[in-house]
C-alpha cells in the first residue's frame, strides 16, 4: 500500500515534458519518466571546477551512464558577508544547473545549507558564528532565521529559472540539512525539535519535488531518509512505502596534509552498486563523480588538501579515471536495460549459504537475476535453473535474462589508462623560469607590534578575523625590568595554541615556527627566546588551514592562539611564570601583500629581479610563462616550495604545501578489493610530498601571450624547480576475458604501438604483464597492431577464432594488452 501522505507529497510533484511524476511504486521504487526505477547519479560540485569545465564534465557523466548530477550549495561562498551575495564565475549555480538541463540530465540539489563536504566550515559563513546569541543546528532563533533566509533565497532563485522538475526543469530532489542523524544525540530534545523545524520549513517552500534528509533515521514525513556510506544494501528507509535511496556512495576518500592518497578499487565500488540494486535500491549517487579542486581558501578541515580528486570516476582534471569510469558505465547500461523487470518484477531470493544468494526479479515479460557473493575469501559455485555458475569472492554477477552472465563486478574488461605528466611544450619556453621577488612587509608588526585593534584578552581567530584571511597577528609589548623575577634566567616563550601553523617572533627575531600534526590541533609551543630590559615586542602569526567541517558543535572548535601565553624564566632550581594572556594584545588580520593584491595582474608594485633569495620566510615570487600548447589539463609542479598560496593571472589556485610529507607507513602497491573497504585500506604516496602538483584550469590561462604565476611563500622555499606540465594518457592496458570486446582508447591521441599482448592466461597487472602457461598460436601483437596502431581507438572481439586456440585446461581465457599512446 502506498501511504496516503507520500502519495500526496508526490502528486504535488506534477511535471511537464520529460520530467514526469515521482511516485512510490511497489512500496519501494521511485518512478520517474514513466517507469524509471534505476536512477544513477553523480556528485559534481560546481565551485570545484570552472564554468568552462562544466559542459565536458557533465557530458562525461551522461556518457558514463548517469541519469542525474548532484551538487551541494555552498552558503559561505554565496554569502561571504551577510546579505551580500556572490554567484559569479564558478559560483554561478544557475548556469551549472542549466548545463545539467542542456544535457537532458536530472539534478539533485542538496541545499543543506550545512554541507560538510570537506569544505571550509562545512559551508557555514563565519559571520554567522559571530552573531549574538548564536548556536548552530539547533532551535536557535538567530540560526533558524539565517538558515531559512538562505534556503529560501536559493529556492526562489531556482524557481525563478524554472529548474525544479515540478516546473519542467531538471531538479527531481532537494535536500535539507546533512547527516544530522549522526550528531542529533548531542543536541538532546532540541535536536529533535530542530529536525522537525527543518522538515516544516523545507515543505513550506513548496518546491514540488520530494525533500531528502540523508543519514536521518527519524526524518519526519514526508522527508525521505537516505543512506550515505561505502555500502548501503542493508539500508531500509524509515517509511517502507518510500524508495530505497543512497545519496553518497564514496568512490574514494579525501586527503589531508600529511595524509596519504586513498584509493577505492573499481571492483569494490561496482560491487557496492550492484549489491544495492540487487537488494531493491532505486537511487544511487556517487560521491564524488568528479571531486575537483579546492581553489582559494575553500578547503575545509583543518588540513584538507587543495586537490579533492577523491579517486572519483573523473579525476581532478576531468580526465576519465580508467578503469573505474568504464567499468561503472557498463554496470549502468546493464542496470538500465533491466529497468522494467526491476521496477515491476516480483522479487524472490535464494540463499545458497556462506553469504551467497540469488535475487530474481520476475515479470510476465521476462526475468532478471543477480548472484551475489559477499564472502571475503571464497569463490562460489552455484547451481541455478539447471546451470552451473561461478561467482567470484566479493562480487555480484548480473544476468539480465537469468541465463547469461553479462557482467561481474570483479571482472574488469575496461582498459586502465596510465596518466602521465609531460613537460610544457610551449614555444620559446626556457627550461628555467625567471623569477622576481618581494619581501612581505612585516616590520611594523615585528618591531612595533601595532595592529588594527587591541583587546586585553586572547581571542579566537574566527571572532577577530571573520575568516577574511588565513593570517592573524597577535602582538603584545612587554616591559621587562631587570628587577623582574623572571629576568636573568633562561627565558622561554610558552604558547598554548590551536593555530594550525604558528610563527613566533620576539623583537623581530624569528623564534620558531610550528605546524600541528593532523588531528593534534591543541598543543604547546615552547622555545627559548632572547628578551631585552625595557620594551619587548612579541609577535605571533597564527595561520588557519581550513576550518573544521564535521561533528557536533564543530563550529566552536577553537582556532588561533587561545592561550594562555607565558614567559617562563628557568634557573636550576627555580621556574618563574609570567602570564601574558590578559595583556594588551594588538590584532591584525591578513598580510599586506594580500591587501595590496600583489597577486593581481594589474598590480603596479615593484618586484626585484636581482639576487632572488631562497629559503626566505614571508616572500613573494613572481614569474611569467607561456601556456602549454594543446588542450590537455595543466598542472604546476611546486616541488621545492614550503607552504603558501599560488595565483595564476590573479586566480587563486589554492594553498600549496609540498614540504609537508605524507606519513611513511601504511601504503600498499597491491590492493585487495575483497572485503569491506575503509579509507586507510589502499593508500599510496607514503613519505612523498602530500601534494606536489596543482591544477591550473585552462580557462585561467592566456593561450597566447604571457601568463603570470605569483607565489606567496610563508615558510621558505626554492622556486627554481617550478615548472608547468600537461597531463594526458601515456599508455593503456587491459586484460579482457574471452567473448568480450577489447576497447582501447588513447583519449584523443593516436595509439602508437602495442608493447605487449598475450591471449591465454597472462599474468601480472598493467605495466608488468607476463605470458602465462598457455598461449595462442597466432601473433597477437601483430593482429592488434594492424587493428589499432595509428587510430585513436579500436575495438576488438576477444575470441579464440581471432587469436588462435590456446590450451588452457578449460580455464577462462583472456587477452592482456599494453599499448603506448
Ligand atoms: C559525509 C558528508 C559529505 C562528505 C563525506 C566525506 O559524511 O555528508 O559532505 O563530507 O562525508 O567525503
Amino acid at each position: 500500500m502506498v501511504s496516503l501522505r507520500f502519495l500526496v507529497c508526490c502528486l504535488l510533484f506534477l511535471a511537464s515534458s520529460v520530467y514526469a511524476t515521482i511516485v512510490s511504486h511497489d512500496g519501494r521504487a521511485i518512478t520517474i519518466d514513466g517507469n524509471r526505477r534505476v536512477l544513477l547519479s553523480g556528485s559534481i560540485h560546481y565551485p570545484r571546477s570552472t564554468p568552462e569545465m562544466w559542459p565536458d564534465l557533465i557530458k562525461k557523466g551522461k556518457e558514463g551512464g548517469l541519469d542525474a548530477i548532484e551538487t551541494y550549495v555552498f552558503w559561505n561562498a554565496h554569502e561571504p558577508t551577510r546579505r551580500q551575495y556572490d554567484f559569479s564565475g564558478n559560483l554561478d549555480l544557475i548556469r551549472f544547473l542549466k548545463t545539467i538541463q542542456d544535457q537532458k540530465l536530472y539534478g539533485v540539489l542538496r541545499i543543506g545549507p550545512y554541507v560538510c563536504a570537506e569544505w571550509n566550515y562545512g559551508g557555514f559563513p563565519v559571520w554567522l558564528h559571530n552573531m549574538p546569541d548564536m548556536e548552530f543546528r539547533t532551535t536557535n532563533k538567530a540560526f533558524m532565521n539565517e538558515m531559512q533566509n538562505f534556503t529560501t533565497m536559493i529556492v526562489d532563485m531556482v524557481k525563478k529559472n524554472k529548474l525544479f522538475a515540478s516546473q519542467g526543469g531538471p531538479i527531481i530532489l532537494a535536500q535539507i540539512e546533512n547527516e544530522y542523524g549522526n550528531v542529533i544525540g548531542s543536541y538532546g530534545e532540541m535536536g529533535k525539535a530542530y529536525i522537525q523545524w527543518c522538515a516544516n520549513m523545507a515543505q513550506s517552500l513548496d518546491v514540488g519535488v520530494p525533500w531528502i534528509m540523508c543519514q536521518q533515521d527519524d526524518a519526519p514525513q514526508p522527508m525521505l531518509n537516505t543512506c550515505n556510506g561505502y555500502y548501503c544494501d542493508n539500508f531500509e528507509p524509515n517509511n517502507a512505502n518510500t524508495p530505497k535511496m543512497w545519496t553518497e556512495n564514496w568512490t574514494g576518500w579525501y586527503q589531508n596534509w600529511g595524509g596519504k592518497n586513498p584509493h577505492r578499487t573499481t571492483e569494490d565500488v561496482a560491487f557496492s552498486v550492484a549489491r544495492f540494486f540487487q537488494r531493491g535500491g532505486t537511487f544511487q549517487n556517487y560521491y564524488m563523480y568528479h571531486g575537483g579542486t579546492n581553489f582559494g581558501r575553500t578547503a575545509g578541515g583543518p588540513y584538507i588538501t587543495t586537490s579533492y580528486d577523491y579517486d572519483a570516476p573523473l579525476d581532478e582534471f576531468g580526465n576519465l579515471n580508467q578503469p573505474k569510469y568504464g567499468h561503472l558505465k557498463q554496470l549502468h547500461d546493464i542496470l538500465h536495460s533491466m529497468e522494467k523487470t526491476l521496477t515491476y518484477g516480483n522479487v524472490s531470493t535464494i540463499d545458497f549459504g556462506n553469504f551467497v544468494s540469488a535475487t530474481i526479479y520476475k515479470t510476465e515479460g521476462g526475468s532478471s537475476c543477480f548472484f551475489g557473493n559477499v564472502n571475503e575469501s571464497s569463490d562460489a559455485t552455484i547451481n541455478f535453473q539447471g546451470e552451473t555458475y561461478v561467482v567470484p569472492t566479493w562480487s555480484v554477477s548480473i544476468l539480465p535474462d537469468c541465463k547469461t552472465e553479462v557482467y561481474n563486478t570483479a571482472k574488469i574488461n575496461t582498459q586502465t589508462s596510465v596518466m602521465v605528466k609531460k613537460p610544457n611544450e610551449a614555444e620559446d619556453e626556457p627550461i628555467n623560469l625567471k623569477w622576481s621577488w618581494r619581501p612581505e612587509n612585516i616590520d611594523n608588526f615585528l618591531l612595533k607590534g601595532r595592529g588594527e585593534s587591541t583587546m586585553r584578552q586572547l581571542f579566537d581567530q574566527k571572532i577577530v578575523s571573520n575568516d577574511q584571511s588565513d593570517y592573524l597577528w597577535y602582538m603584545t609589548t612587554l616591559n621587562l625590568k631587570e628587577e623582574d623575577p623572571v629576568w636573568g634566567k633562561n627565558m622561554y616563550l610558552h604558547i598554548n595554541s590551536t593555530a594550525h601553523v604558528l610563527h613566533a617572533f620576539v623583537n623581530g627575531q624569528h623564534v620558531g615556527n610550528y605546524h600541528a600534526e593532523n588531528g593534534k590541533f591543541h598543543y604547546v609551543f615552547e622555545q627559548e627566546a632572547k628578551f631585552n630590559p625595557g620594551d619587548n615586542v612579541i609577535s605571533l602569526l597564527s595561520i588557519t588551514v581550513g576550518l573544521p567541517n564535521y561533528g557536533a558543535f564543530f563550529e566552536n572548535v577553537p582556532a588561533g592562539i587561545t592561550g594562555p601565553v607565558f614567559i617562563i624564566g628557568k634557573n636550576d632550581d627555580e621556574t618563574i611564570v609570567k602570564d601574558l594572556s590578559a595583556h594588551k594584545w594588538s590584532y591584525k588580520t591578513g598580510l599586506s601583500g594580500f591587501e595590496n593584491q600583489l597577486f593581481s595582474s594589474e598590480s603596479q608594485s615593484k618586484w626585484s629581479g636581482d639576487s632572488v633569495p631562497f629559503n626566505r620566510t614571508m616572500t613573494w615570487y613572481k614569474t611569467t610563462f607561456k601556456a602549454p600548447l594543446g588542450s590537455e589539463p595543466v598542472v604546476v609542479d611546486l616541488l621545492g616550495l614550503g607552504k603558501g598560496t599560488a595565483w595564476i593571472n590573479g586566480n587563486n589556485i589554492g594553498r600549496y604545501w609540498p614540504e609537508f610529507l605524507s606519513t611513511e607507513d601504511g601504503c600498499s602497491t597491491e590492493c585487495n578489493y575483497r572485503g569491506a573497504y575503509y579509507a586507510e585500506k589502499c593508500q599510496t604516496n607514503c613519505g612523498e610530498p602530500t601534494q606536489r602538483w596543482y591544477h591550473v584550469p585552462r580557462s585561467f590561462l592566456n593561450p597566447k601571450g604571457d601568463n603570470t604565476l605569483v607565489l606567496f611563500e610563508e615558510i621558505g622555499g626554492n622556486p627554481s624547480f617550478v615548472n608547468f606540465q600537461t597531463i594526458g594518457v601515456g599508455g593503456v592496458c587491459a586484460n579482457v576475458y574471452e567473448k568480450n570486446v577489447l576497447e582501447l582508447s588513447c583519449h584523443g591521441r593516436p595509439i602508437s604501438a602495442i608493447k605487449f599482448a598475450s591471449f591465454g592466461n597472462p599474468r601480472g597487472k598493467c605495466g608488468s604483464f607476463e605470458k602465462g602457461t598457455c598461449e595462442a598460436n597466432k601473433d597477437v601483437v601483430n593482429i592488434l597492431s594492424a587493428e589499432c596502431v595509428g587510430k585513436e581507438k579500436c575495438s576488438v572481439n576477444v575470441s579464440a577464432e581471432k587469436f588462435g586456440v590456446p590450451e588452457c585446461d578449460g580455464a577462462t581465457r583472456s587477452l592482456a594488452v599494453e599499448a603506448l599512446c
